[in-house]
């Protein structure tokens, strides 16, 4: 037999540049577990239909059965000359099979094959991340119980803005994972169908039984048009959207978590497990996980420009260009995974100096809006109450003096005649924080 699976139509050697070059095996080897359960689903399917015996199909279990175990093993010599996974593991079965292991392919191309492996290796994991996310949320709530009550700053364009609960920072981000789980499951459904039986790209001549296969992979349904099958990689591609939107929400943290542990802030305290220092300045304490997963985003919104930028130019049906799409899979997986697994055991011994953010929630006259409403309750319009109230805080700025609430009820009676004793009350921090939580919920968590 010909030294290639497919070598018979060649008469010259392939150049050896050329093997190098256009080899996967190097990276596509991890998709080995679903490239032999597919491959077993289908001699099933071939032994069922009367296209191969049941003799043939339990050899070839048996055969790719021990594959699996010398692969895992480390035993599996791969041959970048093979090019690929599913070359490797045929080129083997044949080896050790002989004849019965040259009928795998029946009624199969590589094309349909590959499309098959991805969808089984994106299913486990779309499934994987959404657990890590609900891991990562678990670790938000924890937080957010851990330090109820907890007051701080609020931001918009990161001046202080109004007083928040840390529990109410927390669960933004919370909402933000949620919608991202969401996005996998549902990117989940388009990749959970089986595309196996497209052949090469127009089907096959054998009366094979698609439903069969699909039922034994447990695909809840199976492609419907034999093109598409083999050319479509849309499903991959909303992973790595789905997994570029989740980075952003992660690198926007970050960027909060490396800012409020600056001696500047002081907000929080990330554990010395999770840090590293300088190799010249002693002192250091350096937040790298944050900033590393704020770097990371860049390369998984890389591979999503990567894979449609592949794809944007492909005419109907599989090209070979589309091998390019592993490694971008790949990769994405392998840090979205990696970042959510790290963030969360870091949240979860992040310790907060709540001290720090009460100082800095009392600062900035970050109860003037509360302070405004309070005159709107008075019978104020809002806008003449923003007016008033801008003028109380310039008064405070001029003559240092630190927090609404410290000025004397004479001196704010300079700016209303509306204003009472219980003005106090409307620029107390605590009371400002609280009396606006119920309307979203804080409480959801018990917080
Ligand atoms: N290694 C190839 C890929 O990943 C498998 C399909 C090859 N098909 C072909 N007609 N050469 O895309």
């Amino acid at each position: 037999m010909a030294e290639k699976p497919w070598g018979g139509r060649f008469a010259e050697k392939t150049n050896k540049l050329l093997e190098r070059f256009s080899q996967s095996v190097s990276f596509d080897k991890r998709l080995y577990p679903y490239d032999i359960r597919g491959s077993i689903a289908h001699s099933k399917m071939l032994a069922k239909q009367g296209i191969i015996s049941e003799d043939d199909a339990q050899k070839i279990e048996e055969g790719l059965t021990e594959i699996l175990i010398e692969i895992k093993s480390g035993g599996f010599q791969f041959s970048e000359a093979l090019e690929d996974i599913h070359m490797n593991i045929e080129k083997r079965l044949i080896e050790k099979i002989g004849d019965a292991g040259g009928k795998l392919h029946t009624a199969r191309s590589r094309n349909d094959q590959v499309a098959l492996d991805i969808r089984l290796y994106m299913r486990d994991q779309a499934k994987e991340v959404v657990e890590l996310i609900a891991a990562l949320q678990e670790a938000l709530i924890g937080l957010g119980k851990k330090h109820a009550g907890v007051i701080m700053p609020g931001y918009t364009h990161l001046q202080r803005a109004q007083p928040i609960l840390f529990s109410n920072h927390m669960m933004a981000y919370h909402e933000m994972f949620k919608r991202d789980a969401e996005r996998f499951e549902d990117c989940y459904k388009r990749t959970n169908v089986m595309p196996l039986g497209a052949a090469a790209l127009a089907g096959t001549t054998f009366p094979i039984d698609r439903n069969y296969v699909a039922e034994q992979l447990d695909f809840p349904a199976v492609t419907k048009n034999s093109l598409d099958s083999v050319s479509d990689r849309d499903f991959a591609i909303e992973f790595c959207a789905a997994s570029s939107i989740l980075m952003m929400h992660l690198s926007r943290m970050s960027e909060e978590l490396i800012l409020w542990s600056t001696d500047e802030f002081g907000f929080i305290r990330i554990s010395d497990a999770f840090c590293t220092g300088s190799s010249i300045m002693p002192q250091k304490k350096n937040p790298d996980i944050p900033e590393l997963v704020r770097g990371k985003t860049g390369r998984v919104f890389g591979s999503l420009i990567s894979l449609l930028t592949l794809m944007k130019g492909l005419p109907l049906a599989y090209n070979r260009d589309m091998q390019e799409d592993k490694e971008q899979i790949f990769d994405t997986v392998d840090t979205v995974k990696m970042s959510l697994q790290i963030f969360a055991a870091m949240m979860e011994e992040l310790e907060i100096n709540k001290e720090a953010m009460l100082l800095a929630a009392d600062g900035g006259y970050s109860t003037a809006t509360e302070v405004a409403d309070y005159l709107v309750r008075k019978g104020l319009p809002f806008r003449d109450a923003h007016e008033v109230v801008g003028k109380i805080v310039r008064y405070c700025i001029e003559n240092n003096i630190k927090r609404v609430g410290d000025l004397k009820i004479d001196e704010f009676q300079q700016f209303s005649s509306m204003i009472g004793d219980d003005i106090y009350i409307a620029a107390d921090l605590e009371r400002s924080t609280k009396s606006k939580s119920d309307l979203f919920k804080i409480d959801d968590i018990g917080v």
